[in-house]
């Protein structure tokens, strides 16, 4: 499939694609391996429930850096292909460095919008995701796009946080940095990690683009921010997520930074049993199909 150019900034998600390629994106990228570490366990849970087969053809929606992608095309197999699709440049140059890395010949990338793009028709037999489906502006019409790109009896399998109120992880860091800059609560019916938090929007958007046998499962875990370092911990949670855009927006400087570190740690701390940070998660698993 032919490579775009970067995706536009005027579509539907210019919001989001602006926000993956520059802060966001780089810092993921640079911290691809320890956010690997802690979220590889989720992944491998949402690559099971998506019984890749070899000589299968799956997108991976939102790949970013390209770990499930390559976890793909290792169960596909030389005769099976594996489409990373993202709209983050960063993220998919480092992708891009992986599978080469790997000698992964059945893989190949596309930076564009999957809200929007054209993916083929019936051109695929599964769509996988690890936490990349819950940033569209309008997710009907990114599923409904994605469903035309499956072929007929095809499946879609993705893993997606629960709402913050059920990810600590998320919500104890954030809360501690609201209370040095301003920081709205998420809105659950707009892109970001937490949009697909209520399971039946989940089940309405997958209806309204026309998936049957919809399965949705909830899963709670534990989540080692930093490796469970809580230092660590303290640095992903001002680089990574809603409090660090927060504080990007406020413009926030050395001082303030500082001291935003300071309260997240004090609040991370009682998350800590034997010098290692362990904080609770929850998902949901799903998977529906192209009746
Ligand atoms: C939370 S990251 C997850 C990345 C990767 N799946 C992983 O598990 O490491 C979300 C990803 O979705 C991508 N993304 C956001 N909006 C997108 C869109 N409209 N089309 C394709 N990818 C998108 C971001 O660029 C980012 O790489």
């Amino acid at each position: 499939m032919a490579e775009t150019d970067m995706p536009s900034f005027g579509g539907p998600n210019a919001e989001q694609i602006k926000y993956w390629n520059e802060a966001a994106g780089e810092t993921w990228a640079e911290r691809e391996e320890s956010l690997d570490q802690v979220i590889g366990p989720i992944g491998e849970r949402a690559l099971a429930l998506s019984d890749a087969a070899p000589d299968e053809r799956a997108v991976d929606v939102g790949c970013g850096c390209g770990a499930t992608t390559a976890e793909l095309a290792r169960r596909v197999g030389r005769k099976g292909a594996v489409l990373g699709v993202d709209v983050s440049r960063p993220m998919l140059g480092r992708a891009r460095a992986r599978a080469l890395a790997l000698g992964l010949a059945n893989v190949s990338f596309l930076l564009a919008d999957a809200q929007t793009a054209e993916l083929g028709r019936d051109a695929f037999d599964l769509l996988f995701s690890r936490f990349g489906v819950m940033f569209f502006t309008d997710p009907t019409a990114a599923f409904a796009n994605l469903r035309r790109a499956l072929r007929p009896g095809g499946r879609v399998a993705f893993v997606c946080w629960q709402a913050i109120q059920r990810n600590p992880w998320m919500l104890v860091p954030g809360l501690a940095i609201a209370r040095h800059v301003p920081m709205p609560p998420p809105d659950p019916n707009r892109p970001g990690p937490f949009a697909f938090g209520d399971r039946e929007r989940i089940q309405s958007i997958l209806s309204g683009a026309n998936f049957g046998e919809i399965a949705i499962q909830g899963e709670e875990l534990s989540l080692a921010p930093g490796g469970g370092d809580v230092n660590r911990a303290v640095e992903f949670a001002l680089e990574i997520g809603p409090g660090a855009a927060a504080l990007r927006a406020a413009g926030a400087g050395c001082e303030l930074r500082a001291r935003a570190a300071d309260t997240v740690r004090e609040a991370l701390e009682p998350f800590t049993q034997h010098g290692k940070l362990e904080m609770p998660a929850a998902v949901w698993l799903v998977r529906a199909c192209r009746g």
